[in-house]
This record gives structure tokens, sequence and C-alpha cells, in this order.
């Protein structure tokens, strides 16, 4: 059992290890930096979105562009602001010109996605859009099908409800996605106020092993003379924290 400081300071691990991230070079390359996800580290409910667009890329925090501007009108709508969710996507790194997430950089980032969730422990994680419902319900159904339906899975060792809705990318530019999305929204307190899934058994231990029958020792061989080792001076370099690393601040 962790204490929610143990999680966060775990998950500050983690993001000190994805800022360096060189898993996709091209979005290694092109980056301006890592956007981890920002948000509440001991959260009930998590968002989880496509990939930082060029704001994002720029600010280092996820949707602060227009679809953010709707995402924090709608979580006010239900009593909620960004202090009280943690905010992610899929990708951790602005795709050039925003083209889709490819495969590969989907399979690259993913553990970190599910290191999130597993430090971070929500009851509820709301899929924003087609690219994280895929990938967290493993299975190619699109949002249209799924949105506003939840279900119990199991996402990095821990029992959630999954909750698609549209991307409030998409519903910026169609009124009936709007309407559709604030009608979901809607539902979330009643999800929220539900007893948590009951978690899986964690792993058995590993039987003790058996030990072996001792075996009669060899002859020992005679006692060599020390050598007088030399002293060695060991210099550990200091890992430099980047100049102005606010990440760090926003959970
Ligand atoms: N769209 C996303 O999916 N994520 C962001 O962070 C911003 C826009």
């Amino acid at each position: 059992m962790t204490t929610k400081e143990e999680r966060r300071a775990q998950l500050t691990g983690v993001y000190r290890e994805a800022r360096g991230c060189p898993r996709c070079p091209e979005l290694a390359r092109t980056r301006t930096q890592v956007v981890f996800g920002a948000g509440n580290a001991d959260a009930d409910l998590m968002f989880v979105g496509e990939a930082p667009g060029a704001k994002e890329d720029e600010q280092g925090i996820p949707f602060v562009g227009a679809a953010g501007k709707l995402l924090d009108q709608l979580l006010g709508e239900v009593g909620l602001s960004r202090g009280d969710v943690f905010i992610a996507n899929v990708l951790k790194c602005r795709p050039p010109g925003n083209r889709d997430p490819l495969p590969g950089e989907i399979e690259n980032c993913s553990d970190y996605l599910m290191r999130q969730v597993e430090l971070i422990q929500p009851r509820v994680i709301c899929t924003l859009g087609n690219f994280s419902t895929k990938l967290l319900r493993g299975d190619p159904t699109g949002i249209s099908r799924l949105h506003g339906h939840a279900e119990i899975l199991v996402i990095g060792g821990r029992a959630v409800r999954l909750y698609p809705l549209f991307h409030p990318a998409a519903a910026l530019y169609t009124r009936s996605l709007l309407d559709t999305l604030r009608a979901d929204f809607a539902r979330l307190p009643a999800l929220l106020a539900l007893d948590p899934p009951a978690q899986p058994e964690p792993p058995a231990p590993p039987e003790p092993a058996v030990p072996e029958p001792a075996l009669a020792a060899p002859e020992a061989p005679p006692p060599l003379e020390p050598e007088p080792l030399e002293p060695v001076e060991r210099y550990e370099p200091p890992v430099p924290e980047p100049p102005d690393d606010r990440q760090l601040g926003l959970f």
C-alpha cells in the first residue's frame, strides 16, 4: 500500500523520465517539450485526449487551446475544475503539423499513460475521442458507438470505469456533437458517486524455494595474498534540472 505522497513522488519520477524521451525520433526532434499531463495527482477523474497541439507544445500543458477552453467550461458546468482532475494524452509529444498519432508512436508512449493510471489511481477515466478510446479499450470500435456508456476495465493494473466522450475539438465545429458531449458530461457526477470498482487480486507472491540437499563442499584453494588496492575517486555528475521546469508544479 503506497501513500498519495509516495505515488506523487513516483509520478514525478515518470515525468523526469518522459521529459527526455527519445523513443520516437521524429517527435523528439520536432517537439518544443514533452507535455506530460497536469492536474491533481490523486484525482478520482482522469481525462485522456489524443496528443498535444501547437499551444500545448509551447506551454507544456494539455488542453490549453480552444478545445481546452471548452473542456474547462464543461468541467465547470458539472462543478469541477482542472485542479480536481488529471488531464493527459495518448501521445506526450506534438505530432508535427498536428497529424494523427502513428501506431508505433502510440505503442512507444502507452507505457507512460499506463504508469500514470497506475499511480494516480482514478476511479473514472474519460477518453476523449477515438485514439484514447481505442487504445484503452484495446478494440477498434469507434467513439460514435461508445460515447456516454461506462464500462469497468482493468487499465494499468487498476479496475476503473472507462467513460468514452467525444473529443471537445470535434464538438467545437458540430453543434449536435456539442449537445451530446454536454449531455454525456452531465452524467459524470453520478458516475463519480458510485462505489469504486472492486480491484483485481494482486498477483500471488512467489512460492518459497525448496532448499536443495547440501552437496559436499569442494576442497578450498589456499588463500591468496590480497593485492593492495589503489584508492579510486568516483565522480557522480549532478543531474541538471531544466531552467524552467514549470511542469513539475502542475501535479
Ligand atoms: N487535443 C488533445 O487531444 N490534447 C491536447 O492536449 C490538446 C488538444
